[in-house]
């Protein structure tokens, strides 16, 4: 069975309109949902709550923890009025059922789309391949997370006020564990995709120079870049996924957080040395004194509560277009 062309399942190789056709609808949803405001009763966008019971409904596969990412697709799928329902770990994969027996088991009980988050790399396309329904991939190994790269897309154009979605002339830093992230591959795809350069950085071993075939350019001096970038994207040293009996390593060549804090942490003075107007990311989950001070994470450069809100509005357009 081909992949449903309405499952999102990665940025990479995506044309450009199709982005920004999301975008834009996510910028729409935006809007409607910061009318809200803290509203948690407001109409639902679309079917109202009438159509609950006969209208499409949305299930949601998390086999790895999640917060962001999980609670907002949720949130969006009921501001749509569509209703999610949730499939977690102790579901029958804990018994042996295979990923795709799983998947296929309830697209049966005619759910129109499924959301899943899998630590293999590649799971989401692998359901893909098995079932009718689209999929939407919500981070899968250290592939793709591509709804993070658009929500990281729309907060950083809406930030630097790029209206039209147009980086180009923009450079962005991601910084930190690369090569683990999900969400950096995701952000290089998408940034790239809407102009901007794309440098990542980080020590030798959490940033190969095999990176660069993704579109990005690789460095390991985090000061002599930091002065010239418009946005920086830090990352979370993902030290369970880099496996081996010894972690210790997992920070950098002294193998302390002190030393990983020293070469490529935001602190305070670090970001000091940043452009006027140039903006701090962060996908979460974030540990502050790490790779962040917490004075730049809830600093005015700071975008990290706005991305959050963003990826409500991103999902809502992303499910929207899975149910066609
Ligand atoms: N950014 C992100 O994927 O966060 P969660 O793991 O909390 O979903």
């Amino acid at each position: 069975m081909s992949e449903c062309t309405r499952s999102l399942l990665q940025l990479r190789g995506m044309h450009r309109d199709d982005v920004v056709g999301l975008l834009a609808r996510a910028r729409e949803f935006a809007g409607f949902l910061r009318g809200l405001g803290g509203n948690a009763g407001g109409t639902p966008a679309t079917s109202g709550s009438s159509g609950a019971e006969t209208g499409p409904m949305v299930a949601t596969m998390f086999f790895e923890d999640s917060t962001r990412t999980r609670l907002s697709f949720e949130i969006a799928a009921r501001r749509l009025g569509v209703p999610a329902l949730d499939i977690g770990p102790s579901s029958s994969t804990s018994k042996g059922e295979s990923l795709i027996d799983t998947a296929k088991t309830i697209e049966a009980m005619g759910v129109a789309a499924l959301i899943v988050r899998a630590r293999p790399s590649g799971a989401a396309h692998l359901i893909a391949r098995h079932v009718g329904v689209p999929v939407i991939n919500a981070g899968d190994g250290k592939h793709e997370h591509p709804t993070q790269g658009l929500l990281d897309s729309l907060t950083f154009c809406e930030a630097i006020g790029r209206d039209g979605f147009d980086l180009q002339g923009v450079r962005v830093a991601i910084v930190g564990d690369v090569v683990s992230s999900r969400v950096a591959r995701s952000a290089i795809a998408g940034f790239g995709i809407l102009g901007a350069e794309v440098v990542c950085v980080g020590p030798v071993h959490l940033v190969p120079r095999s990176l660069e075939g993704l579109g990005c350019v690789v460095s390991h001096d985090l000061d002599s870049v930091l002065a010239d970038v418009d946005g920086v994207m830090m990352l979370r040293v993902q030290r369970e996924r880099h496996g081996g009996p010894s972690k210790a390593g997992s920070w950098g060549a002294a193998g302390s957080v002190g030393a990983y804090r020293a070469g490529y942490a935001l602190t305070v003075e670090r970001a000091a040395q940043m452009k006027d107007g140039a903006v701090v990311m962060h996908p979460g989950p974030m540990n502050r004194g790490v790779e962040i001070d917490s004075e730049v994470a809830d600093g005015a450069r700071s975008l990290i509560t706005r991305q959050v809100s963003s990826g409500v509005a991103v999902r809502m357009a992303v499910i929207e277009r899975a149910l066609g």
